[in-house]
């Protein structure tokens, strides 16, 4: 069993200042007055979900990494944190983001930072690919239900990492450099290929990932590694090797637009009627959803800057939406679009595949007057344009805060949507970006 490594010791001060869990994250809420339509361009952010694992990526680069089109969110001030204290020197500049990782020193992430992110866990593949030792807290439950980290332990373990789980800690540590090997991962988890390409780029040997997610953001992990110096190929594909190298240098690179911060805007567009161009956006990403939302009565209209969705707020239902891995309808995407059901004449239904928790937002919407049915993994929604007004709602986790702006967006009255920071860690300036086209919708 391998020790600490030489000069490790978790005593070190954390770079961050110690912080609680609420001191962290300040909290918020938006008011919307509905009914208004929406005109005018839309910037789309950088991707939440590309940015996070290659911060956690930069970890394993020995010259400075500059990365640009970071969102300003609060999941990527989290992932900051989590990178001073490992030792890294982190700097940020609007949406550019400095990272020098030559010096690291640290190996665990603190419990509280875990808590604020469950996605922290991605930094487990870097941290034991760098120094042989990891610590982190397991995410344990959360709004989406279990998140359960098997797929990722169990591969990292074929990769000759030693798990230690102990009071909700895990420890994981290995004779470096780590080994290759042939994973199959038994749900193409999209953290855990994330986790897997990490661990595997400094690996000895080439690791070959099947049944692996194959999702945009894997894609922009591998460019961005493979600028580095990694040798990534199949990303993007259900197979993908990695051949191991022996260290990564730094580099400038651009995070790709965020496609669920896109599609939130054209369900918000749908419902409030009106005509907004979502610039910057990658048009392949958007396939199945830019589907539905034709199927829902709006016009999509593709562009050079990007793409333009306009509606008269005469919605169609949806007869049926099943949540897939990509490149089917994304799981991430469902809660606005059951927002923008609820607008919709007739009965819609959906299928949550992914998660096995993710209909919270529906008892939200439905004091605003929604009729939604939840049966296990189907909601049932009986749509009606006239029927949902303003009320007092709480978001309870991203995505779904995000559907209960969508439907103030598109009620009578005035909503008010508690537990604003929740949106806010994947949602930059979402206030702002929707009052710039016309809706009446203030941070608090
Ligand atoms: C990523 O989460 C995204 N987060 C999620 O976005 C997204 O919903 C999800 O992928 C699916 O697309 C980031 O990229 C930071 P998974 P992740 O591993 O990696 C089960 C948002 O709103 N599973 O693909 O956690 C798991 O419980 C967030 O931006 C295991 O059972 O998702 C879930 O049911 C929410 N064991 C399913 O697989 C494991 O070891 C998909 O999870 C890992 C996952």
């Amino acid at each position: 069993m391998t020790e600490k490594p030489d000069g490790f010791d978790s005593s070190l001060p954390v770079h961050a200042k110690p912080h609680t869990k609420k001191g962290c994250i300040a909290l918020s809420e938006y008011v919307i007055n509905g009914r208004r339509k929406l005109n005018g361009v839309i910037d789309i952010q950088g991707a939440k979900n590309s940015i996070l694992p290659i911060l956690a990526g930069t970890v394993l680069c020995q010259s400075e990494v500059i990365l640009h089109h970071c969102p300003n969110i609060t999941d990527v001030e989290t992932a900051v944190r989590i990178l001073r204290c490992l030792g890294c020197v982190v700097r940020r500049d609007g949406t550019t983001i400095t990272v020098n990782s030559r010096n690291m020193h640290g190996y665990a992430i603190p419990d509280e930072l875990m808590r604020e992110m469950r996605s922290s866990v991605m930094f487990l593949g870097a941290i034991l690919a760098r120094t042989g030792y990891a610590e982190i807290s397991l995410p344990g439950g959360c709004e989406l239900g279990a998140r359960p980290i098997d797929i990722h332990l169990n591969a990292l373990s074929q990769m000759g990492m030693i798990v230690e789980e102990n009071h909700g800690k895990i420890t994981g540590r290995t004779v470096m450099p780590l080994h290759s090997a042939n994973i199959n991962l038994s749900f193409p988890s999209v953290g855990a290929t994330e986790n897997i390409i990490l661990a595997g780029v400094l690996a000895r040997g080439t690791t070959v990932i099947t049944n692996c997610a194959r999702e945009p953001e894997i894609v922009d992990l591998a460019d961005f590694l493979n600028r580095c110096g990694a040798k990534i190929t199949g990303a993007g594909d259900s197979i993908i090797y990695i051949e191991g190298v022996d260290t990564l240098s730094g580099t400038q690179y651009s995070v790709i637009p965020d496609r669920i911060v896109c599609a939130t805007y054209m369900a918000a567009t749908a419902v409030s009627g009106g005509k907004v161009l979502l610039r910057g956006v990658i048009k392949s990403h958007l396939d199945s959803v830019t589907t539905l939302i034709q199927q829902a009565g709006c016009e999509v209209e593709y562009t050079r800057e990007g793409i333009s969705v306009s509606s008269d707020g005469c919605l169609k239902k949806l007869r049926l939406i099943r949540t897939m891995p990509y490149p089917g309808f994304p799981t991430d995407t469902q809660a606005p679009f059951m927002a923008m059901c609820c607008f919709a004449e007739g009965t819609s239904v959906f299928v949550e595949n992914i998660f096995d928790s993710r209909y919270r937002h529906a008892y939200e919407l439905c004091r605003m007057g929604a009729e939604i049915d939840i049966q296990g993994k189907v909601a049932i929604v009986e749509g009606n344009r006239e029927h949902l007004s303003g009320s007092v709602v709480e978001a309870k986790d991203l995505r779904g805060g995000a559907s209960l702006i969508v439907a103030g967006l598109g009620a009578y009255g005035t909503t008010t949507v508690k537990g604003g920071q929740y949106i806010d860690r994947g949602y930059e300036k979402i206030e702002e970006y929707l009052g710039n086209a016309g809706a009446d919708i203030v941070k608090i």
